[in-house]
């Protein structure tokens, strides 16, 4: 049986139903629904300006939807606030990477961590997980002293350490090298696969999103145009006519 299968018995841990977000006359996102299931890799993709950033910001509580429902783990979170995501186990990275400059490697990890756990066990857990992600030799640098790499590494610590069940990646893979990019695959697998964490990731790298995601959803002008195995999407008409029809890609 492949893990595809086993997650398609399980009850959803992200039910995601008709949400809508205006920003004034723009609907940003229109009326989205999909689910991901514990330890499913889905890959959010779709132009910029499609509304894939503004749909993490509702699933991790920093914006509210205007409408539609959000339900984690059996609870209805539709109105629940940054804070009461991160305590329910959702982590996201931002596409702005923004660490806390002026605190250590350690001490950034360390914040999140502090949500669930004393001191003591707060700096064991985020010393635990900067080494996970590669980045022990740094533990006590400054943030604001680390390269872009670097920072988009921390990013997905301190997405860590909330000891999420579903993981929010935004674009970590822009900005890096091939090798780079290969090492945040191998990392991301492993989230999913050896550790059960459900995986949103927001791609522009196709090459990324076709040997990751179980799923792909296609967001176009705030609607979900397409949702499939990613071999399938990638041959989709409508997803070709969106990508084809913006400047950006
Ligand atoms: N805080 C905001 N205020 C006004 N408009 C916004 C805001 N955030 C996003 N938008 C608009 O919503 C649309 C979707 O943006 P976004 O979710 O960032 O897209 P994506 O991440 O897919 O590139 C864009 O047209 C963007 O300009
Ligand atoms: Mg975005």
């Amino acid at each position: 049986m492949n893990p595809t299968e086993v997650t398609a018995k399980l009850p959803p841990l992200l039910k995601v139903e008709g949400l809508l977000r205006r920003f004034g006359g723009l609907v940003a996102v229109n009326k989205v629904s999909f689910e991901v299931g514990p330890g499913e890799i889905v890959g959010l993709i779709g132009p910029n300006g499609a509304g894939k950033t503004t749909l993490f910001n509702i699933i991790s509580g920093h914006l509210e939807a205007d409408e539609g429902r959000i339900e984690f783990d059996g609870s209805d979170m539709t109105h629940a606030r940054a804070p009461r995501w991160a305590k329910a186990g959702v982590g996201r990275t931002f596409q702005i990477v923004k660490p806390l400059t002026s605190l250590t490697v350690l001490e950034n990890v360390m914040v999140g961590a502090l949500l669930k756990n004393k001191p003591a066990q707060a700096r064991k857990q985020a010393a635990a997980i900067v080494e996970r992600v590669g980045m022990g030799p740094l533990m006590d640098r400054l943030a604001g002293s680390l390269t872009l790499e670097s920072r988009k590494r921390l990013e997905l610590a301190r997405a860590l350490s909330v000891q999420p069940r579903l993981l929010l990646l935004d674009e970590i893979l822009a900005g890096l090298n091939p090798s780079e990019i290969e090492e945040s695959i191998h990392l991301i697998r492993s989230f999913a696969r050896a550790d059960g964490l459900a995986v949103i990731m927001i791609e522009h790298n196709l090459h990324a999103v076709m040997s990751l995601a179980d799923r792909v959803v296609v967001l176009d002008y705030g609607v979900k145009i397409a949702e499939d195995l990613p071999k399938v999407v990638v041959q989709d008409p409508k997803v070709i006519a969106a990508y084809l029809g913006s400047d950006d890609e």
